[in-house]
């Protein structure tokens, strides 16, 4: 294979410092929010899992995990469908439910997890996002704690991929 200076991380937008200290106000934010109660936190996989096993450790409250799995995008570009590949396992009536995104881009996979939530009688549900490119998403879902507002680049590390590459990266970077 040919290798070329396109589709690799080139600028950093927010390195791994940067991003712990988001982590931290946002954990002390939803601790003080949701004082007293329990949360189910719900990471959606892959993307959000550096975000979700951080975050976690910084909010200081009784929780249990559970994850979906949705896909949506190839390469760098949305196919405007999503997919469950990978349903909730725990029972959420009358539960706090907290989503854990990467990033929220065009809103598709949040407003179909919201559509999927409905009807499952949780008492409240709640998105977090580490990213969320607020220009570009649909209106219809708004998320309730975002760590960065960024403009509509495609971004990698920190879980975040380009075809599966880069998820491992401890910073976040525009691609090239
Ligand atoms: P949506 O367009 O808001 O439905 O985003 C769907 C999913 O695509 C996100 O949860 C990410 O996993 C992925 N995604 C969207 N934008 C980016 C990006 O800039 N870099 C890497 N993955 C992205
Ligand atoms: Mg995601």
């Amino acid at each position: 294979m040919m290798t070329d200076n396109l589709n690799k991380p080139e600028k950093m937008l927010f390195s791994a410092q940067k991003i712990q200290q988001r982590v931290v106000e946002l954990g002390a934010q939803i601790t003080k929010d949701y004082q007293g109660k329990k949360l189910v936190t719900i990471g959606v996989l892959n993307g959000s899992v550096l975000f979700f096993s951080d975050i976690v450790r910084v909010i200081d409250l009784e929780m249990e995990f559970d994850f979906i799995r949705l896909k949506s995008y190839s390469g760098t570009s949305s196919t405007g469908t999503v997919r469950l590949e990978q349903d909730i396992h725990a029972d959420i009536a009358g539960r706090d439910i907290l989503i854990i995104e990467d990033i929220v881009d065009t809103g598709r996979s949040l407003e179909f997890l919201i559509k999927r939530l409905e009807g499952s009688f949780a008492k409240s549900v709640r998105i977090c996002t580490l990213l969320y490119k607020k220009e570009k998403a649909s209106k219809n879902v708004i998320p309730d704690y975002v760590g960065f507002e960024i403009p509509d680049d495609f971004v990698v590390g920190y879980g975040l991929d380009y075809n599966q590459k880069y998820r491992n990266l401890d910073s976040i970077y525009r691609l090239r």
